[in-house]
């Protein structure tokens, strides 16, 4: 069991630390279970991290940040931050990390557990066994695209404005993700663009259609816009194996994704950057859900998207299937009691808090690992 597995834990704002709790007790769990211990480093970011340094992420985090091997992180933001300037927002600690680790596929699973198919707002048969994966794009488009800003033009009026662009190789290497994660699914890919308006999104799709010819031809590839694709994931969201988009539509797609599972608070996401010659390969590991300063504080958060991203973390940074598949089997199981977080509550089951949440799947866990 050698102790050399380097993870940077950031928990940042509002729910952030609380949900982070719970994946530290898990984590004590394993170390006292003998199953593994990691190397652990925890740091600010975010609101957190302006507070105390002045700044949404500092260089020396940063710096823990690319000598870890996994890096788990929270979620930063709320109103308390809201007026610090554009500049120098909460947000801008993910994306720092995003493009200067160059963590490009962004993968947002959707997948809706038996136990919480009537948590969702559609119909449990729309929803039922639902498994979805969404491969964004977490380094270009129009979130870094040059030029951006606002000008003054010479009638003296303002012109805000962002630009969307791609180049062959960023979408091929996301799109490379999304095709190798098919082939281990149901091996259908949907590209996600708007071929129909913009330059960039015409480009997007021949840039996938050529891709797919000369290297997966065994994947079945359909393309479709972006609207379309919202109003199909609404419709019938079991038509997808995976989705492959760029960041602006992975963004809104993903968030749209989440609620046919019922809740924000049950989905973990993962970021990862290019195998590196060393063998290495950044990855970050974080809830879908943002920092939800409204309910922070009160000990009512879900627990579970983030122990799922902590379940990710094993699976793609450390090989550990095993592990993180009693994880994902515990959260399931502790579902299966009937126990509930305020976000997923339905008839006939029981509310708790997030430690009880957190207590429930330790307990299970234990089980899991007695019977195992
Ligand atoms: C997400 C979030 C971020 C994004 C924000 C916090 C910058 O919404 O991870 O989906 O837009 O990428
Ligand atoms: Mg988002």
């Amino acid at each position: 069991m050698p102790a050399n597995k380097k993870l940077l834990i950031l928990p940042g704002d509002g729910v952030g630390p609380e949900v982070m709790r719970e994946v530290r007790r898990l984590i004590d769990w394993m170390g006292r279970r003998h199953i593994a211990t990691f190397d652990i480093a925890e740091d600010l970011v975010g609101g957190a991290s302006i507070d105390a340094r002045g700044v949404p992420i500092d260089d020396a985090t940063m710096e823990k940040a690319r000598d870890a091997d996994a890096i788990l992180f929270g979620s930063v933001g709320g109103p308390k931050w809201d007026s610090v300037g554009f500049d120098l927002r909460p947000e801008l600690a993910i994306l720092r990390l995003r493009k200067e680790l160059d963590l490009f596929a962004n993968l947002r699973p959707a997948v809706v557990l038996d136990p919480l198919v009537d948590a969702s707002t559609l119909k449990p048969d729309v929803v039922r066994g639902l498994n979805l994966m969404i491969v964004r794009e977490s380094t270009g488009g129009i979130y870094f695209g040059e030029p951006r800003g606002v000008e003054i033009l010479p009638s003296g009026e303002k012109r805000g404005f962002d630009t969307e662009s791609y180049t062959t190789g960023e979408i091929e290497r996301v799109a490379r993700v999304g095709f190798e994660l098919a082939r281990k699914r149901q091996n259908r890919v949907t590209s996600v663009e708007k071929a129909n308006v913009m330059q960039s999104g015409l480009f997007w799709r021949q840039t996938v259609t050529a891709l797919q010819q000369r290297e997966f031809p065994d994947v079945e590839l359909s393309h479709m816009y972006a609207d379309n694709c919202a109003m199909q994931l609404v419709r019938a969201p079991k038509q997808f194996d995976v989705i492959v988009t760029s960041n602006i539509f992975g963004d809104l797609l993903s968030d749209l994704a989440s609620m046919l599972t019922g809740s924000l608070g049950m989905l973990p996401s993962a970021t990862l950057g290019a195998v590196q010659p060393s063998g290495k390969r950044h990855a970050l590991y974080e809830p879908i859900h943002g920092s939800a300063p409204d309910i922070a504080g009160k000990g009512i958060a879900n627990p579970l998207a983030q122990i799922l991203s902590f379940a990710m973390l094993l699976r793609y940074s450390f090989e550990m299937n095993d592990e993180a598949a009693m994880i994902e089997q515990a959260c399931s199981n502790v579902l299966g009691s009937g126990l509930r977080t305020a976000d997923i509550m339905a008839k006939g089951t029981a509310k708790v808090g997030t430690s009880v949440m957190g207590e429930a799947i330790l307990r299970e866990m234990d089980k899991l690992n007695a019977a195992g």
